[in-house]
């Protein structure tokens, strides 16, 4: 069945946590494709996941620094969708913290890629800061990886369309990538992801959105 390019937004995809890894050591060894959301903490990498797959899988807070391991969720037994704990904040406070964990570096470590198939990452930043230092040199970062990325401008919800028209265009012009503005509040944009989604699993047929 084709399910390309067409809204299917009654389709509920499988999604299961397959593991919370606290270290490399437990990343999954798989050959299915893995996408990976990075993104500062309290950005929306969570809700994003439970957008996505339109089911609460995946702990959300308001409170920035929720998740704190590389949450594994196998989809339609197909791919992985990897929640990466955030940055830019660290626990008692300090936002010292700007630099990836520990866990992100192994994640993204070329030495660490054999029997796994990282085919991209979305990279969230909030719609209403387009330029903050932290996610420029993230972004610099995930470069340096030759991974495939595409920025998802979250929480556009909270702009009036003007200040979404300009914040957009500040983010093409600070970044060299695919954009996708999104807002968990009415689904905004998750076609458009799930698109990409499925370029980068070259799988044409799943089952969702
Ligand atoms: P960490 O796990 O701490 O790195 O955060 P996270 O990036 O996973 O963020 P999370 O999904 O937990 O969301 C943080 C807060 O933002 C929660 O209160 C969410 O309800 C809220 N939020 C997420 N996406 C949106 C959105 O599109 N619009 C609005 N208005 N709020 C959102
Ligand atoms: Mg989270």
């Amino acid at each position: 069945m084709e399910f390309r390019g067409k809204r299917h937004s009654n389709v509920t995809p499988s999604a299961e946590l397959t593991i919370s890894a606290a270290s490399a050591k437990d990343f999954p060894l798989s050959a299915l494709p893995e996408i990976a959301l990075v993104g500062r903490s309290n950005v929306g990498k969570s809700s994003l996941i439970n957008a996505l797959v339109k089911q609460k899988i995946a702990r959300t807070s308001a409170a920035p620094g929720k998740t704190r391991l590389a949450n594994f969720y196998l989809i339609e037994k197909s791919f992985y969708l990897v929640d990466l704990p955030g940055y830019g904040y660290a626990r008692g406070g300090v936002e010292s913290a700007e630099a990836f964990e520990g866990l992100t570096t192994q994640y993204f470590d070329p030495a660490r890629q054999e029997g796994r198939r990282l085919t991209g990452v979305f990279h969230l930043v909030d719609a209403r800061h387009p330029s903050l230092d932290s996610d420029t040199a993230a972004h610099e970062w995930l470069s340096r990886t030759s991974v495939a990325i595409a920025l998802v401008a979250t929480k556009v919800d909270k702009l009036t369309q003007s200040e979404q028209n300009r914040n957009l265009k500040l983010l093409s012009a600070a970044y060299d990538t695919l954009i996708l503005p999104a807002s968990v509040p009415g689904n905004i944009g998750l076609d458009e992801i799930w698109k990409v989604i499925r370029r980068w699993t070259n799988l044409q047929a799943i089952n969702a959105c």
